[in-house]
């Protein structure tokens, strides 16, 4: 049998549900069909003569980044995903996301391009840092959690990518081939919970295909599971040109075609309707969802856009993020009480090439321009009050650093000036020259409308070299694109062959090297058109939206890693800062290993820093695992991942003891690459990625095959210990009806506040088809002083037992005995009872 449990209904009275069907019949079909694009790159239409206003879009997971990619108007920069993941803290996510409705609101937006909960399938995962874990429980209760703290404040979140997008490797072309169990009950979990437990008012297709058939026009995952099965009536938006076809993509439930205007709706969908290829019934069902949007975020009051993008700088969002900051980082190593630093350590060497950067974010969508930036240098001076030592000790840049690092406009300004020519092929005079503070340019959605669709710019700008030498510019261009110094080409990347990864769609980084003298400033001149390269590419437009990238070094003299071994003997300890960065990391492109950058220049440094000093920690900071092949030669590890503007000021609280480390891996560190279960499907073959290690992604797949980890799921230590009393549950039987509850008493036995996260897993004892050794379920974090005992209580329910079986077709609670393990992690197990199910039971949703 199978039972259909109670949908959650949507929040929409009778009587509202009724107003929206007719306000759908008093459109025009011209209307409803303008309705189903948007209007700009960010917008959708509006219906002033209903005094409906349009809807404003903002990226990301992190932040409110509102109208630009880049050089935007400033926002606040929360801890990536992973970070927030890793604090395993839903009333924390249910502020972030609150706060976060606050500065969508200061942005002028209605709707949050967030959260993002794919699973991190491979350890190289592009966007493995702005989602949140290999887990889909995690993913799911942490993604309502903030979900229902945006929404509470009239914000849509748009949650993202739906379905099966764990890699930015041709991310628009690969077809993920997965089997339908793994499907249910990995990648679409954490969609389901959220829709359960917070009802997301925006939902976002990926760019992939899912079996076959691309996302947005998928009948199996957007018609039978998301509206058929799971009842939802949120708009479902197309990612940024991921619409991939008039008729089928409406037909399945796709409602918004992103961005606008109209490529493959507008006139096309006018005359698909003509044919009788989409009827006007569905049309109108994706109109009604786009009304509701409209209404949920307050549009039906307001046609007028106000101007401007406001910012809205507070202490509470700054004490917010620096709380999140703190109880993200998670201490993966510690031997004899090395951290905190005490007063006995009064000279410390700050060693590393992100000691002095603001490494607070990854890279794409997810990416913004921060109120501020706080860098470890500046927070660890200031906090500290010790005395400080610096040295780089490793250059890590992917490409060279950016230009506008060091080049002013000829009128003093940092950075270049741009300008625009209407057409492709120059002009006498620019229609529109701006000035930009950084030399990648990114044009994507900030080339003015003005000279669109085809266009030609110039960027000017002036540097002044601080050293005499062989010095290096590197470029990299969307279009065709060259580069002048004095008036002189040093690289023509005109007609450009080979793809790279900046920009989405950009050439690789092309170097050259020119002699330059100290003190004697040089123009720099860039052409480049926003035609499409390469030349011949299938299926290309012929004009895209163009960009480029100017990066400049001047050649090194020093030897980076013996300056910090110098400094490191000196001082009583030595901290060294890590990773991987924005340009490492980010959306468009995929780790090519987990090793950190650059050719083992890191790891090089940590080992020699180590032998110099015995009092050596190590802080990464990455939004995925690196492999540490200095793990044992260190007695401390910080795992800091991107912590937004905060990033500097909550590492030192935990350095120095301010604050205690309660975070815990919300991915598990395998030893090796090789070891990970994505490695024989990585990233895929002709465009296709087989999911083969189906339901045994991260933890359960280490522990199914008993491998031996770096650092286990669930893992994070604390500056006090936890002791673990018995394990309690409220009763024998689970059955679909009934909850359960385990308990289980904790006692800061140590000297400091701290907080403790307890994982509950549950072990199908007997199954009729294969299951991991065990699953989260739930976790619970206690907040503990000296001495105190707490209790946590985590209660499961039918989805806490269940496994998808196809051949049912439906979820399945089998009949038999189930273990609710306690564990301080994953690998570290405090304690069990067993509970039973009576009679088996089933249900869809
Ligand atoms: C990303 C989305 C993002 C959108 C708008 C796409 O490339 O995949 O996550 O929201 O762009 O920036």
């Amino acid at each position: 049998m199978v039972t259909q449990r109670a949908i959650k209904p949507v929040h929409e009275s009778e009587e509202e549900g009724e107003k929206l069907k007719e306000l759908v019949s008093k459109l025009s079909e011209e209307k409803k069909i303008l309705l189903l694009s948007g209007k700009d790159f960010w917008r959708t239409q509006p219906l002033p003569e209903l005094n409906v206003g349009s809807l404003k879009t903002t990226d990301g997971p992190n932040g409110a980044r509102g109208e630009f990619f880049t050089d935007g108007t400033p926002a606040a920069l929360f801890p990536c995903g992973i970070s927030l993941a890793a604090t395993w803290n839903v009333d924390l996510l249910h502020q972030v996301g609150s706060t976060l409705a606050k500065e969508a609101k200061a942005k002028q937006a209605q709707v949050l391009l967030a959260p993002t909960v794919c699973l991190h399938r491979s350890p190289l995962g592009g966007r493995n840092f702005e989602s949140f874990s290999e887990d889909p429980i995690l993913t799911g209760k942490l993604a309502a959690a903030y979900i229902n703290g945006l929404q509470g404040e009239g914000v849509a979140a748009t949650i993202k990518h739906f379905v099966a997008n764990e890699q930015e490797t041709l991310r628009m072309q690969i077809n993920s081939v997965i089997e339908e169990r793994a499907l249910r009950e990995l990648y679409l979990k954490p969609f389901e919970i959220a829709i359960r437990d917070a009802d997301p008012w925006a939902l976002m297709s990926s760019y992939n295909l899912i079996n076959g058939l691309h996302a947005d026009m998928n009948p199996f995952t957007l018609r039978k599971v998301l509206r058929e099965e799971w009842k939802y009536k949120g708009a479902v938006i197309s990612d940024w040109g991921g619409t991939n076809s008039t008729v089928e993509s409406v037909k399945a439930g796709c409602d918004l075609e992103m961005p606008g205007p109209a490529k493959l709706r507008g006139k096309a969908l006018k005359a698909a309707l003509d044919r009788g290829d989409v009827t006007i019934h569905d049309i109108d069902e994706s109109v009604e969802r786009i009304l509701r949007l409209l209404q949920r975020t307050g549009r039906f009051e307001a046609s007028v856009d106000e101007p401007g993008e406001k910012t809205l700088d507070t202490s509470e969002t700054k004490q917010l993020i620096r709380k999140a900051g703190v109880e993200g980082i998670t201490l993966l190593k510690n031997e004899n009480g090395t951290l905190p630093l005490g007063p006995e350590i009064k000279k410390v060497a700050l060693i590393g090439p992100n000691v002095k950067r603001a490494v607070a974010g990854g890279g794409g969508s997810a990416s913004l321009k921060p109120y501020y930036n706080t860098t470890p240098y500046d927070s660890i001076t200031a906090v500290s009050g010790r005395e400080i030592l610096f040295a780089q000790g490793a250059q890590i840049d992917k490409w060279l650093p950016l230009a506008s690092n060091i080049c002013k406009t000829s009128s003093g300004q940092p950075g270049a000036v741009l300008e625009f020519f209407k057409g492709d092929k120059f002009g006498d005079s620019p229609l529109i020259v701006q000035t930009r503070a950084k030399t990648d340019l990114f044009l994507w959605d900030s080339a003015p409308v003005e000279v669109l669709p085809a266009y030609s710019f110039k960027v000017k700008t002036t540097v002044v070299p601080e050293t005499t030498g062989e010095h290096q510019f590197g470029f990299q261009s969307v279009g065709p694109g060259r580069l002048f110094v004095n008036g002189q080409l040093l690289i023509d990347n005109w007609n450009w062959t080979e793809a790279g990864e900046a920009m989405f769609e950009a050439s690789v980084e092309v170097v050259a090297s020119i002699h330059l003298n100290a003190g004697v400033p040089i123009e720099i001149l860039v052409e480049s058109t926003n035609e499409t390269r390469p030349v011949g590419k299938a299926g290309a437009a012929t004009h895209g939206y163009g960009g480029c990238r100017i990066g400049y070094r001047e050649s090194p003299v020093v030897d980076l890693i013996q300056e910090a071994v110098e400094i490191a003997s000196q001082a009583d300890a030595a901290i060294v800062i890590v990773g991987l960065d924005a340009e490492w990391e980010s959306e468009g492109y995929d780790r090519q290993n987990m090793d950190l950058p650059k050719d083992g220049s890191q790891d090089r440094l940590v080992s020699a820093v180590a032998k110099a000093n015995k009092r050596t920690i190590v802080v990464n900071q990455s939004g995925s695992p690196v492999t540490m092949p200095w793990v044992s030669e260190v007695p401390a590890i910080l795992q800091a991942w991107y912590q937004g503007q905060e990033a500097g000021n909550a590492l030192a609280d935990i350095l120095f003891g301010n604050e205690n480390p309660s975070g815990k891996l919300p991915v598990t560190f395998p030893k090796r690459l090789e070891d990970n279960p994505a490695y024989h499907n990585w990233p895929g073959e002709n465009k296709k990625v087989v999911y083969g290690e189906g339901i045994f992604i991260g933890y359960k797949h280490y522990e199914r095959l008993a491998l031996d980890v770096l650092f286990p799921f669930g893992h994070g230590l604390s500056y006090t210990q936890f002791h673990y009393g018995e394990v309690g549950i409220s009763g024998p039987v689970l059955s679909d009806s009934n909850t359960l509850t385990v308990s289980v008493p904790v006692t800061n036995n140590g000297k400091v506040s701290g907080q403790e996260i307890v994982q509950l897993y549950i072990r199908d004892i007997k199954a009729r088809l294969p299951r991991p050794e065990k699953e989260l379920q739930g976790f619970s974090k206690l907040s503990l002083s000296p001495g105190e005992t707490g209790i946590a209580n985590i209660v499961i329910d039918l989805y806490s037992v269940g496994y998808y079986d196809t051949s049912i077709p439906g979820w399945i609670a089998e009949a038999g005995g189930f273990e609710a393990i306690i564990g301080s992690s994953s690998d570290d197990i405090r304690g069990a009872v067993l509970f039973r199910i009576e009679e088996s039971f089933n249900w869809t949703f």
